[in-house]
């Protein structure tokens, strides 16, 4: 693998660019303090990958909630999905009785997601709602539907804006597809 000094240098297309991303991310935030509005809210990121989401989110969101963070372990360095989920670090505080929103980075076969439903749902939160970044279009019925997605895009590997390969590319401020250069050397 070959990374560039210069992080751009290694970006095929920018799918979304940062003024983009920071437009939808306003809109999303409109529609989620209303729909939380007067309720118990905690934000729930998901390490690392959705934590540039999740700030820029919080930021935008005028209701009291509480911002608690799970990390959890799905691809190791691979750009495929593995299916198999550990549990890093747990949340600091109980959900239960209060509204949940799961904020994601990205979802591509949904595994992930699935899994941290199963067990956060069964923690007794009031409710339990997905907020994702970005969804992958695929050809196959997914099982969950997020109340609330900033972008579907095209099945490619993108990095940027929180979103990784081998634990790099996480600062570039937009999304883009990395290089195939990148991953073949
Ligand atoms: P899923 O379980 O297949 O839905 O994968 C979800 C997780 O895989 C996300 O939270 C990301 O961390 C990672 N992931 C999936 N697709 C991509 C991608 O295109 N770029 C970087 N990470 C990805
Ligand atoms: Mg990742």
């Amino acid at each position: 693998m070959a990374i560039s000094p210069n992080l751009h240098d290694d970006i095929e297309e920018i799918l979304i660019p940062q003024h983009t991303l920071q437009a939808r991310i306003a809109e999303l935030a409109s529609a989620i303090s209303q729909d939380f509005a007067g309720k118990d809210l905690v934000l729930v990121g998901i390490l690392k990958g959705a934590v540039m989401f999740m700030v820029d989110l919080a930021r935008s969101l005028n209701v009291p909630l509480d911002m608690d963070f799970m990390a959890i372990s799905s691809y190791g360095n691979s750009t495929e999905s593995s299916g198999v989920v550990r549990i890093l670090k747990d949340l600091d505080q109980p959900i239960a009785g209060k509204h949940v929103l799961l904020v994601e980075d990205i979802i591509d076969t949904g595994l992930t997601l699935r899994y941290l439903v199963e067990i956060l749902g069964s923690r007794g939160p009031a409710s339990l709602t997905i907020c994702t970044l970005l969804d992958k279009e695929k050809a196959e019925h997914k099982v969950l539907e997020p109340a609330y997605i900033g972008f579907t895009i095209p099945d490619r590997f993108v990095v940027g804006y929180g979103l990784d390969y081998a634990q790099k590319y996480r600062n570039l401020p937009y999304i883009g597809v990395l290089k195939s250069s990148v991953y073949s050397e």
